[in-house]
């Protein structure tokens, strides 16, 4: 008897690690994202970014980018399309939850000013796995790069135009 119920402990048991690791057991994002990407991408969307010893070396950091992408439509189909989301076991609509959740974890202030949430429609068609991932992500930094370029320029300009037009300082040489 004492054997038996000892047996059936162990049969059960490693089930109820498999149960527990299986994606999509209506785990939502937050347990999804802990379950299949934590492990490189740690607690924080800090990956090894700037880690020079670390096993994890080439995991991008995906705090105050991961949104910035997200806001272009190249930028939608890399953050699908790169190897740790297409190929995850998640299914289009718990991929689709898990990356709105890192937006809004990692990358709050795009996520206060609004961004359009993906969903499993989105992601079903964007999910094809990229051929090139260090290129196009390279592509995309020079995008966002231009683009914060021209916001700075802008603002720059409306600082220095009224500095401009007033009259130099009489000790300016
Ligand atoms: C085995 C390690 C690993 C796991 C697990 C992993 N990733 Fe990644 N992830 C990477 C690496 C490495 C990169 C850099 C691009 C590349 O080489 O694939 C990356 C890049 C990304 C990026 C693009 C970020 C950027 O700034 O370029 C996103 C988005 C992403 N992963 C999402 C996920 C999601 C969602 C999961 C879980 C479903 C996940 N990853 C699981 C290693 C991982």
């Amino acid at each position: 008897m004492h054997r038996l119920r000892r047996a059936g402990t162990c049969a059960v048991a490693p089930l109820l690690l498999l149960v527990a690791a299986a994606p999509g057991a209506a785990n939502g994002p937050r347990q999804d994202y802990q379950l299949q990407c934590q492990g490189c991408h740690l607690a924080d969307g800090s990956g090894s970014e700037g880690a020079d010893v670390s096993p994890l070396a080439g995991v991008p950091d995906l705090r105050g980018r991961i949104g910035r992408f997200a806001s272009l439509p190249q930028g939608r189909a890399y953050l699908v399309g790169v190897p740790g989301s297409a190929q995850s076991p998640l299914d289009d609509a718990e991929l689709a939850a898990v990356l709105n959740w890192m937006v809004r974890e990692f990358d709050p202030v795009v996520a206060e000013r609004g961004f359009p949430p993906f969903d499993e429609h989105e992601v079903e068609r964007l999910r094809r796995p990229l051929a090139d991932v260090a290129s196009v992500r390279a592509r995309l930094l020079r995008a966002l790069a231009g683009r914060a370029g021209r916001d700075a320029a802008a603002a720059a300009s409306a600082r220095t135009r009224p500095a401009l037009a007033a009259p130099s300082a009489p000790d300016a040489p």
